[in-house]
């Protein structure tokens, strides 16, 4: 590759507003930053290790993970987690299912003086300083390293997945010597000693030194999937490589005599491959023939090509906040993680509850994708938006399993589902009775109908889904005496109570994904016969089908106390023991869940997150202003927002509600979760429901958008926090682009490709 110097943009300056910093290196945060600086483009993510890894923290330590409650379990690894992810290579775990594989480690590089390591908590190391630019997802590191041999180095670091050449992961380090001199010793490497929450995956590994400056390593995994690893290294003075291999590492270790003064610069590009890509060719011929296009590219292209991928990306999805810098900061850190997180050319994956930022869910699929990333790829990215849907599509098969495994007829999405569909969770409660996940995925088919006008993705994708959840409906309920029909044993979106009767929530999503089944088979007979016979014949529609989805969604109750306005979350809420949170919940910076058993827990009032509030922030037009604000002050209270997901609906119902310091209190709340250095929410991944919890605090809270389930234009409700002075975003609309700006009083609908939308002031 033709060295062009600096990677001009590479290292681009420090901005407030863009820049993820970590000022001086704490050993006790490192993991959280590791989370927080995860690096990714869709196809592959990193967590933000150091390259040379971290002392005491071996990666390779075997373990059995058990299936636990994860809001309350104690991860292991204190000090380090080395992850990398690519979505859709998962493996067998024999206790808990299927789990996504971290992979080898591919940032290896480490530096040793006289035999010396060089170790952040070892070395002596001054003026430490990281930072993740959200621009372009390059992550930096600078300090200074004092060797035991008197040299003083000034060492700089940076690195990028490719947005534009996915298979790439790019990497430099320049070392400046500012004083003495000496022998540096310096190994790049790829190494398979790592685990997956303590499993180790790898059936075979295999190293290899390819030819001079370049190594490779090549995985088998227990379940056969195949990748291949390949670095190519490349130095602006001549080094002499030594091979070192092992069992499980491939690498080079090379020799360099340094003086003052001296500048020297080390380069590795890897490509990584698999046999899940959807490319021609091996997984060797790719990765070679990916390393030789990058080399004729030269590096500046290279990273050119990969900015202007972001840049376009930040075009669609930036959020604007003028008055309030750290909001401005916090909310790019989660749109960061959700741009990254989304596998833009592949439908058969969809986002994990960790973002690919570390094992703590293994990989899994929740509601979390449905219901809190949805709308942020909606109205910013409408075909990411389309590929999670397929993924529901394609996974239709392993939900018939589900449904049939609980003797139902149709399909039944799972709680966390594997990448084809099955039911993955280990704990009973959750996988038994949190069904509204299969309600969930209907009320998204219709919000990306709603949202883009592809009514093309219903006639040939989403009508499978209404269908066959809508028979395994028809089968879950139980039909009472009186001739209406309930959900009994069902856990809605508050996790603490696993066996109630009719939950609000999921009865109204229940209804609804039953009204619109029928409501679609209806128009799809009145509007075009063939496609109506096509549809039919398909999914076997047999006669009386449609009229029992029709009258099972009429009969099934809404718990509603028209007294109190309140709408109780389940039937039988009230009879549930009232709790002294008082004297129960001494450390509110714990989770509530750690101050009281499961068994007490599961009979008492104490909510773990939004759950009629969800309701209502899914279904806001059928409440009153009076029933909202009745349920919001009986259940804020007695809510622990010990989920990640409740915060951000709080936050949304509170300013619905006007309530500006109860939603100023949330938003901050919502962006400590991931980014508060006293939690460290970011060790074992990103909350990345959080994250998309955040774009809707903004864009529906604030801005007070109208939901596209619910309106056909653009109407906004702005109420903007104290301090924001403007607010400015885009969405993408039923086809079009909109520039949506807010001020105080004040705000602006302009539509991209030609003309205003509309103007509006608050009154
Ligand atoms: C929450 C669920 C969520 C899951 C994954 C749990 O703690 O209660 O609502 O789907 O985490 O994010």
């Amino acid at each position: 590759m033709k060295d062009t110097g600096e990677i001009r943009g590479l290292q681009m300056k420090e901005d407030h507003l863009w820049c993820l910093k970590e000022n001086g290196y704490q050993a006790t945060l490192h993991k959280h930053y590791e989370g927080l600086f995860t690096q990714g483009n869709g196809y592959m993510h990193m967590r933000g290790s150091f390259e040379e890894g971290c002392s005491d923290a071996p990666q390779d330590e075997e373990y059995l993970r058990f299936p636990d409650n994860v809001t309350l379990e104690k991860p292991r690894h204190p000090k380090s987690k080395q992850g990398t992810y690519i979505p859709g290579i998962v493996a067998p775990h024999p206790l808990l299912k299927e789990e996504i594989v971290n992979l080898p480690y591919v940032l290896g590089l480490e530096f040793r003086s006289a035999g010396e390591p060089l170790d952040m908590d070892r070395s002596r190391i001054s003026g430490y300083r990281r930072w993740l630019d959200l621009r372009d997802g390059s992550l930096h590191r600078s300090f200074l390293w004092e060797t035991g041999e008197g040299m003083q180095l000034e060492c700089t670091y940076s690195r990028y997945l490719s947005m534009a050449d996915t298979h790439l992961c790019i990497q430099q380090v320049q070392l400046e010597v500012l004083a003495g001199e000496g022998r540096l010793e310096m190994t790049a490497a790829l190494r398979g000693d790592v685990r997956t929450n303590g499993m180790n995956h790898f059936a075979r590994i295999i190293p290899l030194a390819e030819s001079e400056g370049s190594l490779s390593l090549e995985t088998l995994t227990e379940k056969g999937n195949q990748i291949y690893m390949l670095s190519a290294l490349e130095v602006s003075e001549a080094v002499d490589w030594q091979e070192e291999l092992t069992g499980v590492r491939a690498a080079l270790r090379g020799e360099l005599q340094l003086r003052a003064g001296e500048r020297f610069t080390l380069r590795k590009l890897t490509a990584v491959t698999t046999d899940r890509d959807r490319e021609e060719g091996t997984v060797y011929g790719r990765a070679h023939e990916q390393l030789r296009r990058a080399r004729e590219l030269g590096w500046e292209q290279l990273y050119n090509r990969h900015a202007d991928c972001w840049t376009s990306k930040w075009q669609e999805a930036d959020i604007r906040i003028k008055g309030d810098g750290t909001a401005q900061l916090n909310v790019r850190a989660s749109l960061y993680h959700l741009i990254r997180s989304n596998a833009e050319q592949d439908d058969r994956v969809a986002i994990c509850a960790k973002g690919y930022a570390g094992e703590a869910y293994f990989g899994r699929y929740f509601w979390d994708t449905e219901i809190n990333l949805l709308p942020f790829y909606l109205h910013t990215n409408p075909q990411a938006a389309r590929n999670l849907l397929l993924f529901r599509y394609h996974t239709l098969e392993g939900a018939r399993r589900n449904a049939q495994s609980y003797g139902y007829r149709g399909a039944r999405y799972a709680w966390e589902s594997s990448l084809g569909g099955e039911e993955q969770c280990a704990n009973w409660q959750y996988a038994d009775h949190e069904i509204h996940i299969t309600a969930d995925v209907v009320y998204a088919v219709c919000h990306y109908v709603r949202a883009t006008g592809d009514d093309e993705f219903l006639e040939h994708y989403g009508i499978d889904i209404l269908v066959e959840t809508a028979r395994y409906w028809c089968d879950r309920v139980d039909w009472n005496g009186e001739g209406a029909c309930e959900l009994l044993g069902v856990m809605g979106p508050d996790e603490y109570l696993p066996f109630t009767r009719n939950n609000a929530f999921t009865n109204r999503m229940v209804k609804f994904s039953l009204e619109q089944t029928a409501a679609y088979l209806d128009s799809l007979e009145d509007g075009d016969q063939g496609s109506y016979a096509a549809v039919a014949e398909r999914l076997d529609l047999r006669p009386g089908e449609r009229e029992l989805f029709r009258h099972t969604a009429e009969k099934l109750r809404l718990p509603y106390d028209s007294q109190s306005e309140l709408i109780p979350q389940s039937d039988d809420f009230a009879s549930y023991a009232e709790v002294d949170f008082g004297s129960l919940w001494t450390d509110r910076s714990r989770p509530f869940g750690h101050f009281i058993s499961q068994e007490r827990n599961y009979r008492s009032k104490a909510l773990k997150q939004a759950d009629v509030l969800e309701l209502m922030l899914l279904f806001r037009q059928e409440f009153t202003g009076r029933q909202m604000q009745a349920s919001y002050a009986y259940y804020e209270p007695i809510t622990t927002h010990d989920s990640s997901l409740s915060a951000a609906v709080h936050g949304i119902v509170a300013s619905w509600l006007n309530q500006k310091e109860a939603a100023a209190g949330f938003l901050q709340r919502v962006m400590d979760i991931d980014l508060s250095l006293e939690k460290k929410g970011a060790a074992e991944g990103i909350h990345i429901a959080n994250c998309g919890g955040l774009w809707q605090l903004i864009v529906y809270g604030f801005a007070g958008l109208k939901s596209a389930m619910w309106s056909e234009v653009i109407e906004l409700e702005p109420r903007l926090p104290e301090g924001w002075t403007e607010l400015s975003f885009r969405l993408a609309w039923r086809g079009e682009h909109y520039q949506v700006t807010v001020s105080p009083g004040a705000h602006e609908i302009h539509k991209l490709n030609g003309g205003d939308s509309g103007a509006g002031t608050i009154l």
